[in-house]
């Protein structure tokens, strides 16, 4: 079955340049990126993204992890689709703790624990369908993404945007 991916290339894998390697690791899968851009992560975003885990220990500390706080303040996020996309990059991302994670998985070769304990895992990668869809609609508008993966609606709206001058 197709699905979609999101993808984050983590602060601590950009400050290590490792995106070439994330990338290329990724490319074994064969899926489609279906889109693609560089962020700076927000307070709001970050704590979005982790929701789930606000009540944990480690909650603030992730949040500022992936804001680029200990890091080069940017991610890299990308949406990836194909057959079993998010079975088959949660599989070379490997496991959350990247010392259990298989060596060979990108979190095994790549990923640490700091000393306080934060796991710098390098990248991640949506775990389900669900979380999938909350994380892509969350990090991408539609017209970010080259593949028709989620129903849209036309809005007219008036804002300011830039433009190059
Ligand atoms: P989680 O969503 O449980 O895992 P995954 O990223 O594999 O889907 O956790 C989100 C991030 O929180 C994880 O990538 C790294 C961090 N984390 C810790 O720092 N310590 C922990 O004990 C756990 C479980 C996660």
């Amino acid at each position: 079955m197709n699905n979609q991916t999101l993808i984050l290339i983590k602060p601590d894998g950009l400050t290590k340049s490792l995106t070439g390697n994330v990338l290329s690791r990724l490319s074994e899968t064969k899926l489609d990126i279906v889109g693609a851009r560089m962020v700076q992560v927000s307070r709001e975003l970050a704590e979005e993204h982790y929701r789930e885990l606000k009540d944990k220990p480690f909650f603030d500390d992730l949040v500022k992890y992936i804001m680029g706080e200990y890091h080069k303040k940017k991610v890299m996020a990308l949406v990836y689709y194909g057959e079993n996309a998010i079975s088959k990059v949660r599989e070379i991302c490997g496991k959350t703790n990247p010392e259990e994670a298989d060596s060979v998985s990108i979190r095994g070769a790549y990923g640490r624990i700091t000393t306080a304990g934060v796991y710098e895992n390098v990248m991640h990668a949506s775990a389900n369908p669900q979380d999938a869809e909350r994380e892509i609609k969350l990090w991408f508008t539609p017209d970010e993404i080259i593949a028709d993966i989620y129903s849209t609606i036309e809005v007219e709206e008036q804002t300011k945007t830039l433009k190059w001058q």
